[in-house]
């Protein structure tokens, strides 16, 4: 029976294939280019890097490093955590890895322990607070290491949009670092688009202009078709295409209908979207719930009518009981939360969860 993944990072024999993307992705690491890869939710950014990062990059030449910053909470916790990627990502014997980050890193020590398959995991102690001298150190360290062992390196940060939470200028110091390494392709991706790409937008941002962007759209229908009726043979080509549209094509989503394709005797498609939005419910509603009343009609609106064009007409306002500017402040925070998008004059709902969002609101809030 096919095994489709609709949760967590994806790569290796269930990664459906991405040859477009993984292609130039690779040629922007060869290139040590710097990289903004965006896209709507759950459309597969961090399956695509660690898929590249695994499977598609020569281990003889380049190291390659995964940092998830989404838990910090201060800058001490974002050098802890480039610390200990930059310490998983080397390759060594246990001895000469110690030696190592004790030669080119000045201002942490390690806590190694091993797990039951002798993989190390790291405990960085800081030995020092100050953000610019500990991103320094990971830097300068990091690039140091690389001159010495002719070695270049690809440096995935994902929810690098985190970095806004603290209340330090921390892209002025990340920049003044990562534009003088040459050996080195940064890669930066994140959860919340808006958030995101607000660091690297607009004359005072320090990121502007440090990174080519990338967006990564959706699996080509055919292609996603051809990887799922491989394992499901009794799929037809309509079924999917109308599961891949209620899924608004988006990766994540299309996989949990499909996980569900796969489970099923007769294929059903009322039935597969029912036990999907029953799924969905428990995730969906508490987030609709928790929203203020004027959100919450913000959101039954945008179900009903979501064109942005004529959505402020009295008919509406009056329906709903919600006067123009409170919509407009809705709508407004919102956008801002990532709670919804705007895409090419379109409201899209995203729930902070993607697709899956959209798809139960669709079916329960109409
Ligand atoms: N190439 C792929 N082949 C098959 N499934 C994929 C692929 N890429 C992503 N997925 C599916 O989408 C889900 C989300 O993938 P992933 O976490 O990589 O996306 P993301 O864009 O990083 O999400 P987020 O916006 O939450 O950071 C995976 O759990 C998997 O089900
Ligand atoms: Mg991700």
């Amino acid at each position: 029976m096919g095994k489709f993944i609709y949760d967590g990072v994806v790569t290796g024999e269930f990664f459906c294939e991405r040859p477009v993307e993984i292609g130039r992705l690779v040629s922007y690491i060869d290139d040590s280019t710097n990289v903004l890869l965006f896209a709507k939710r759950r459309m597969g950014k961090t399956s695509l890097v660690q898929e590249v990062f695994e499977n598609h990059i020569d281990k003889s030449r380049f190291i390659t490093i995964y940092a998830d910053i989404y838990d910090i909470t201060d800058e001490c916790d974002l050098a802890r955590e480039l610390y200990r990627a930059i310490a998983s990502s080397l390759k060594a014997d246990l001895r000469s890895l110690v030696k190592i980050l004790k030669d080119y890193f000045h201002r942490v020590s390690f806590d190694i322990s091993l797990g039951q398959d002798g993989t190390p995991s790291f405990s960085p102690k800081l030995s020092t607070v100050d953000h610019e001298v500990l991103l320094s150190d990971v830097f300068e360290g990091l690039s140091n290491y690389l001159i010495k062992h002719n070695l270049k390196a690809a440096f995935c940060i994902d929810e690098f949009q985190q970095i806004k939470t603290i209340n330090k200028p921390l892209d002025a110091t990340i920049r003044k670092h990562i534009q003088k390494h040459h050996n080195v392709s940064y890669i930066f991706t994140g959860s919340k688009r808006n958030m995101l790409s607000l660091l690297f937008k607009g004359e005072k941002s320090p990121l502007m202009g440090m990174v080519t962007p990338m967006e990564l759209g959706p699996i080509e229908l055919e292609i996603f078709f051809d990887f799922a009726h491989k394992q499901i043979p009794q799929l037809t080509c309509s079924i999917f295409e109308t599961l891949y549209q209620s899924a608004l094509s988006e990766t994540k989503l299309v996989q949990h209908f499909l996980r569900n394709c796969a489970n099923a005797e007769v294929l059903k498609l009322g039935e597969i979207e029912n036990t999907v939005l029953v799924e969905v419910e428990a995730i969906a509603r508490p987030i609709f719930e928790a929203m203020s009343p004027n959100n919450k009609k913000a959101i039954k609106i945008l179900v009903g009518h979501n064109k942005s064009g004529g959505l402020m007409s009295k008919e509406i306002l009056a329906k709903y009981n919600i006067s123009k500017s409170s919509l407009k402040s809705s709508l407004d925070q919102l956008i801002n939360n990532d709670i919804v998008y705007l895409d090419n004059g379109t409201y899209q709902l995203d729930g902070g969860i993607g697709a899956s969002f959209a798809f139960w609101a669709s079916k329960r809030l109409s």
